[in-house]
């Protein structure tokens, strides 16, 4: 398979990596082990993901009173309040709806596609450690050919069934040390050749990511 680094004068429309914030990634790993019992299947919901190979962990019960459930909610495990308090989106707070802990086998593929609802993510590695992870994969938005029609669609993600090597721009590896911010608006994919589980937290916002560039250098974005 094919995988080159993107070319630095695309990179900025891509991701930003957060450097005014390190992340602990051990204590994110001691969180996934607290709660890895509770991943579902996602690629029954996900339909563009490779079936079987894509996992997922969201927490967002809450009880009668609408109080959050004691280990079935993001928002009582303190190693989320800490790293979600870190940041000021415009559009909409971030809450549990927006956090998951993503859990991608060796193997497993996400085919070129833009996100359907969220703008943007930030994203913190969580395994493998100490190595690089499968990177993800930058396409250029004619890889789309006539699904582009559905972009305004904000209902739907827009994707195309494989990876195609005409329109791959290149690919970015997330920091293990800094939280990355992504444009989940342009086209991307994931193949995870490594042999290695890939596993991140991701944080969702409805925020643009060239609005929330635009706040973390102005310092409106960060609590920091
Ligand atoms: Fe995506």
């Amino acid at each position: 398979m094919s995988l080159k680094l993107l070319p630095k004068d695309i990179e900025p429309q891509c991701v930003h990596t957060i450097d005014q914030i390190t992340f602990d990634q051990a204590e994110l790993q001691e969180l996934y082990e607290r709660l890895k019992h509770l991943e579902v299947d996602y690629s029954k919901i996900r339909d563009k993901a490779t079936a079987g190979l894509f996992g997922s962990i969201t927490l967002d019960e809450f009880d009668e009173d609408d109080e959050p459930v004691p280990g079935k909610n993001f928002m009582l495990e303190p190693e989320i309040v800490k790293l979600v308090n870190l940041f000021n989106p415009v559009v909409a707070p971030i809450y549990t709806g927006n956090l998951a802990i993503t859990v991608y086998q060796p193997g497993f593929q996400f085919f070129p596609h833009i996100d359907f609802s969220r703008m943007s993510v930030i994203m913190f590695p969580i395994y493998p450690a100490g190595k690089n992870h499968a990177p993800i994969d930058w396409y250029s938005l004619d890889v789309l050919g006539n699904a582009k029609d559905d972009i305004e669609n904000k209902e739907k993600s827009v994707a195309i069934d494989k990876h195609d090597e005409e329109f791959y721009l290149g690919s970015t590896y997330y920091s293990d040390v800094h939280p990355t911010l992504a444009n989940t608006q342009m086209v991307h994919g994931v193949r995870n050749d490594t042999d290695d589980i890939r596993i991140f937290l991701q944080v969702s916002m409805y925020d643009r990511f060239e609005d929330v560039v635009k706040g973390i250098e102005s310092g409106t974005f960060l609590n920091v």
